[in-house]
């Protein structure tokens, strides 16, 4: 299966931050946000990825990631022009898709949770569409789950005014490779956007669109706003200093999930000792 990060988009929201540099590289706590989505991604058995984003900042994201062999995975890069919405990244990726399935995560994206990866690693084979449920209190601010009292997923929409359930889509979603069709069909929506929503509706109409609920014991967390970006980095500060584990780290990722071998990790940590990130990874070899 293959994976594609969108880390696009004009972080209007994040301004005077992000007036110079992409939102998805600016820090949660002790990495560039990227890593968090992108490390998702690999604990998904995914590491062969396309990371698409603006033509401003794509060369930073090549320069920082570059084209993965270090980690045991293949990066390729693809810009979108302009912010036409997420289901656009399906028509950028069609050539990377080619025959293959599909995941998409987006670049602003944190999870954390006990076994997120091994529940992930389950869509590898999709025949349809699988996405996540989450209960959040402000759904009016997402795409919305209604389920029926059999749990059957009844419908979906793009930011309701009036919520039908706190139930909405985190940004992580797993196609078969009839999504590159969909996304052909669909239009702008009133916001002029290529939504995600609307895919996840095609699916549905298809009876092919699986949702499981994440529980409350996984961590989804916003960065959209000033205040969340620093509890999502204050989330990940605490986490770490209390386990001496790190979250969302892709050198960790590429070892433990056997893309690179104990030798290829120690070279890729070493640059890493000064700051304190590489000591907490070299744990990892005991
Ligand atoms: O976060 C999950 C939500 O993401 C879903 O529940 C919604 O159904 C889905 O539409 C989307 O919500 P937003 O419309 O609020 O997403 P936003 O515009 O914030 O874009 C999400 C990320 O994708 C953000 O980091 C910017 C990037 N992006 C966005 C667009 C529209 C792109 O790279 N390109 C784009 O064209």
């Amino acid at each position: 299966m293959k994976g594609i990060i969108l880390a696009g988009g004009s972080g209007t929201r994040l301004h005077p931050l992000t007036l110079v540099l992409s939102k998805q590289l600016m820090p949660v706590y002790d990495k560039p946000m990227i890593y968090y989505p992108l490390s998702t991604l690999m604990w998904s058995g995914i590491n062969e990825i396309l990371i698409i984003s603006t033509p401003k900042d794509l060369p930073i994201f090549k320069e920082l990631l570059g084209d993965g062999e270090k980690y045991g995975c293949k990066f390729q890069y693809a810009e979108q022009e302009s912010p036409n919405g997420l289901a656009e990244a399906f028509l950028i990726a069609e050539e990377f898709i080619d025959k293959e399935k599909v995941a998409l995560i987006l670049g602003d994206n944190i999870f954390y949770g006990t076994g997120l990866s091994t529940l992930l690693q389950q869509n590898n084979n999709p025949d349809g569409g699988i996405i996540y449920a989450y209960h959040v209190h402000d759904p009016q601010r997402y795409g919305v789950v209604e389920f029926d009292k059999n749990g059957k997923v009844v419908s979906i929409e793009e930011k309701p005014q009036k919520p039908k359930s706190n139930y909405v889509v985190p940004g992580i979603y797993f196609y078969d490779n009839s999504v590159v069709e969909k996304a052909k069909k669909i239009k702008p929506s009133e916001r002029g956007e290529l939504e995600i929503t609307d895919i996840n509706k095609a699916f549905l109409r298809e009876d092919k669109l699986k949702v499981t609920v994440l529980d409350k014991g996984t961590a989804w967390l916003d960065t959209g706003t000033f205040n969340s970006l620093m509890q999502a980095s204050q989330f990940v500060q605490l986490i770490e200093q209390r386990q001496g584990l790190k979250i969302g780290s892709i050198e960790e990722a590429a070892f433990k999930m056997g893309y690179i071998n104990k030798r290829q990790f120690k070279d890729l940590i070493k640059p890493l000792l000064k700051s304190g990130y590489g000591k907490q990874l070299m744990r990892l070899l005991d």
